[in-house]
Formats: C-alpha cells, sequence, structure tokens
C-alpha cells in the first residue's frame, strides 16, 4: 500500500511552483480549456457568497468576483500561493503587495470580530494596550481549537500613556506590513487614533520586528 502524503505532496509541489501561477488573464491551457466551463458551470453566480477550495492565487476568485459574486473566500493549502496571492492582487488593483497586506490586516480584524470571533476579542481586552498585551493568550484560546495551530508571539514593552513598542516574532517571513493594518484594524475597533512605525527589521538582519505604536482614546 502507497505510503505516500499526499497533502505534503500537493503542497510542496505548489509551494515550488507559485510563481508561475500569477496571472492577470488566461495564459495556462486548462486556463482556455477546462476553467470556462467550470466558471460557466457556477453560474447565476450574481450575489452569491463563494468559498474557493484550493484558490491558489486566486485567478478563479477574481474572475467569480468580476462576474458579481457578492464575495469571494478563498483558502489553500500552499502558503506560497497564498503570498502569490498578495501579488497577483496587486497587479490586478495597481497597489503595491505592501500596501494590499495592510488593507487586509485592517479589514481582517472587523472581518474576523463579525464571523463569529468577536466574544473572544471581546475578553482580550477593553483598550488598545490591554488587548495588544493579550494577544499571545488570545492565540493560545484559539489554539486549543486548532492543535497545529503555529501562532505569532507579540510582546509588549516601554509602556508609557500614549505609547508603547511592539514586538513580533513569527516563524513565517512577509507578513510584516500586515500588522500595520492588524494594529490600525484594532485603533478603529477601540475608536483609538493609532499611529505606527516600524523601528527595527529581520529584514535588515535584527532577530524580530519592532514598531512603535503611538496611540490616543478619542
Ligand atoms: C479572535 C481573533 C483572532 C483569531 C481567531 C486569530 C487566529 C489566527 C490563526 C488561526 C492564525 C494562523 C496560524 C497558523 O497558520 O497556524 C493566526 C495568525 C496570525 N495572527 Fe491571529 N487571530 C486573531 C487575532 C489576531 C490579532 C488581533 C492580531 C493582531 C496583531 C493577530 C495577528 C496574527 C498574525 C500576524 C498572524 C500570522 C502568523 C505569523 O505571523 O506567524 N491575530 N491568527
Amino acid at each position: 500500500m502507497s505510503k505516500l502524503n499526499h497533502t505534503n505532496l500537493t503542497k510542496n509541489l505548489y509551494n515550488r511552483t507559485a510563481s508561475e501561477w500569477i496571472r492577470g488573464e488566461p495564459i495556462s491551457l486548462s486556463d482556455f480549456t477546462a476553467r470556462p466551463f467550470l466558471l460557466e458551470l457556477c453560474e447565476p453566480i450574481a450575489g452569491l457568497r463563494v468559498l474557493d477550495i484550493g484558490c491558489g492565487e486566486g485567478y478563479c476568485s477574481r474572475e467569480l468576483r468580476r462576474r458579481g459574486a457578492a464575495q469571494v473566500h478563498g483558502i489553500d493549502l500552499s502558503q506560497a500561493m497564498t503570498h502569490k496571492l498578495v501579488k497577483a492582487a496587486s497587479l490586478v488593483l495597481s497597489l503595491s503587495p505592501k500596501q494590499i497586506m495592510q488593507a487586509f490586516g485592517e479589514f481582517w480584524v472587523q472581518y474576523t470580530a463579525q464571523e463569529g470571533y468577536g466574544e473572544m476579542m471581546d475578553m482580550s481586552g477593553h483598550t488598545l494596550p490591554e488587548f495588544l498585551e493579550n494577544l499571545d493568550n488570545l492565540h493560545a484560546r484559539v489554539g486549543v481549537s486548532f492543535p497545529k495551530l503555529q501562532p505569532p508571539s507579540f510582546e509588549c514593552t516601554d509602556m508609557e500613556e500614549n505609547s508603547l513598542s511592539l514586538h513580533y516574532r513569527s516563524d513565517r517571513e512577509g507578513l510584516t506590513p500586515m500588522i500595520l493594518g492588524l494594529v490600525k484594524g484594532l485603533g478603529t475597533r477601540f475608536d483609538t487614533e493609532v499611529h505606527i512605525t516600524q523601528t527595527q527589521s529581520r529584514d535588515d538582519g535584527a532577530e524580530h520586528d519592532e514598531f512603535l505604536v503611538i496611540y490616543k482614546p478619542n
């Protein structure tokens, strides 16, 4: 009997080939053969919410949105493919990948709160600094339901009345711009004006990323 791990094989295959999938228009053979039929089978799509399982860099998700889908949620087991999704979105929207990641982070806070995690977020603090200090506890709670979770770690230091240093540690790369958006999104959640700047970066050889967060509750 085969002992191959198909999940890992597929994940590794797409992680390796991710860059070849980015496209703003049809380029691969299946974009001309199978995909048009598949997209036709999804009609009528206008106004519907779509879950695109194995969305890759989002080619079909974008096409379904173009055809009028109200919302498209994409998931993919290849982390490299989801990074390429950011690249593809930046081509389509004429925004930089950093701007896309930042906008995603900001949107994500509001989206997660609406989609069933609002109470968990409420329990994690009533002010921006309190919430930031509790982020690791929050992810630890999430980890009870998702045992394979590989959460990031956040630490607050130099806490003053209206400022703090936020330290971000992660096994992953490339997600740092998202932190700027996430913290701004939290500012909106707590009706607090936020100014966040990165003060040290792993890209420049630092051990972890660090941000200065200046905030003022309205
Ligand atoms: C109830 C709210 C939240 C839930 C349910 C949640 C859940 C998760 C989950 C499931 C992951 C993926 C981990 C994995 O792939 O193994 C993740 C990653 C992450 N979370 Fe949260 N999270 C929440 C709030 C936040 C907030 C408010 C921040 C703001 C700073 C944040 C920052 C991050 C970051 C940056 C990652 C990316 C992983 C990394 O950097 O290594 N999360 N979170």
